[in-house]
């Protein structure tokens, strides 16, 4: 793109102000905004105006309803786990990771996936992921192609710790990672906001750009390629996920769903996670800012009314996602304090004065011809790293991980005593019955 398109272009959307400093840039600099201008799709800031203009995307939970959720259990349980394990089996299931957002909450500058969480090792949030893959893969004798979405701040490190970790033993040719969208932030009167004068503040598209990513990447067409039918979506910040779980796979497949989604019970009735509701046939999310104070409340018998919230723990039908791919999502506005150029000079506010614009993947869930709703224990497969200290904070991770291990022990008769540092790598053990027979191993030798 050179500056006579660039212009036309951001006259067409009313942005010319993007160039107002053209002739105090270097050349490098002048380069670089003409590089970034050509990412800006008119139709994206047309999108985002019009997002501005009916205050985003905002769900209305007063009439919604708590939808129907199986627990699976006895013959129900063994139906769905040898439904799933079939689909394993065949090569059907590929495993997808939203890797793209940015740790400001815990503080870690890298990619999240890099963060140290082994409570021996110190190994990284990936390592646990990509071991679990590996482990299923190995036990059903068939690849789970693992899909990581980057963004443009995190997805040179996120390859680099893979490369550096030997793929944590994946084979590279079933590891493909893309990088999500960068929408520009705006003012509340629709203009896009330099944070430099030559540069236009970008920022994620949201965990929803996901779709529009992994078309472009070709991410989708290779799924088809391969034959997967069942895409199991997880979020970088939970290794307790129990990644491809067949229950949860054959569930999903016997139900004729198009996105199923794992709950479990909140912790507390006012607990940070988002909430499925029924509306008439319908189902939606509801985000936990979005509940009304009597949706948090407890019934008379104790009980919640709306007890179960997600963990962001989906499995979709593939050719679901290549319907949803080419459809525009809703956009979730947050207002942020944004650096911007004033007369040529960059000023930091002290107030939110722009807006950055988000996808929420679970935006696509009223689309669903079928949905279908599975619950689970917290404690075995739910505990985010999200805050440097407190709940959801490393150290709370680190215990649940290790409690959960103590556990399988515990169901071979073996007592690990409390304070023993403890760790297991996926490979050698994804459950207790993994254990029982390396135990037998070790016994026999
Ligand atoms: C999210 C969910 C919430 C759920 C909770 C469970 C949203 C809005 N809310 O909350 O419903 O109950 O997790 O832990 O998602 N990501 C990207 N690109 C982005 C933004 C995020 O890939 O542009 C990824 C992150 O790397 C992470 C995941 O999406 O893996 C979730 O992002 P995060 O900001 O941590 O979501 P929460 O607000 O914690």
């Amino acid at each position: 793109m050179n500056y006579t398109q660039a212009e036309k272009m951001l006259k067409s959307c009313g942005q010319e102000h993007v160039l107002a400093y053209w002739k105090k840039l270097s050349k490098k600099e002048q380069g670089e905004l003409l590089a970034q201008v050509a990412t800006i799709e008119p139709k994206n800031v047309k999108y985002c105006q019009s997002a501005l203009k009916q205050g985003g995307a905002v769900a209305d939970s007063s009439k919604g309803k708590a939808p129907k959720v199986a627990e699976l259990k006895g013959t129900a349980l063994k139906t769905a786990i040898a439904a799933g394990e079939k689909e394993l089996r065949a090569g059907r299931v590929a495993a997808l990771l939203v890797a793209g957002g940015q740790g400001s909450r815990l503080g870690y500058d890298g990619p999240k996936g890099c963060y140290s969480i082994g409570p021996i090792t110190g190994a990284p949030l990936f390592y646990f992921h990509a071991r679990k893959i590996l482990a299923r893969s190995i036990r059903y004798g068939a690849s789970i192609p693992f899909y990581v979405m980057t963004s443009e701040a995190n997805n040179e490190a996120t390859v680099k710790c893979f490369e550096e970790n030997e793929y944590f033993g994946l084979n590279p040719d079933d590891v493909f990672f893309f990088t999500q969208g960068m929408w520009p932030g705006m003012t509340k009167d629709g203009k896009v906001i330099l944070d430099k004068p030559g540069h236009v503040f970008m920022s994620p598209d949201g965990h929803g750009g996901l779709l529009a990513a992994l078309k472009k990447s070709g991410a989708l067409a290779d799924m088809k390629k391969r034959g997967i039918k069942s895409v199991f979506f997880f979020q970088v910040d939970n290794p307790l996920v129990e990644i491809a779980d067949p229950a949860f796979i054959g569930y999903h497949v016997l139900e004729k769903s198009e996105y199923s989604l794992k709950l479990c019970a909140k912790r507390d009735p006012f607990e940070k996670v988002g909430m499925p509701m029924q509306f008439g046939k319908t189902f939606r999310m509801v985000e936990y800012t979005e509940m009304t104070k009597e949706q948090c409340l407890r019934k008379k018998n104790g009980k919640l009314y709306f007890l179960y919230g997600s963990p962001a723990i989906h499995v979709f039908d593939r050719a679901f996602l290549d319907r949803e791919a080419s459809k525009a999502m809703p956009l979730h506005l947050a207002f942020k304090k944004i650096p911007t150029v004033v007369n040529g000079k960059v000023v930091k506010p002290t107030e939110p004065n722009g807006y950055k614009f988000e996808k929420f993947i679970f935006d696509i869930l009223p689309n669903a011809k079928r949905a279908a709703f599975l619950a689970f224990e917290q404690k075995d497969e739910f505990s985010p790293v999200k805050n440097a200290e407190g709940s959801d904070s490393p150290e709370t991770c680190k215990a649940d991980m290790q409690a959960k291990w103590t556990r399988w022990f515990a169901e071979l008769g073996v007592k690990i005593p409390r304070n023993l540092p403890l760790e297991l790598d996926p490979v050698y053990a994804l459950d207790a019955s993994d254990l029982r027979s390396l135990g037998l191993w070790l016994a026999a030798d």
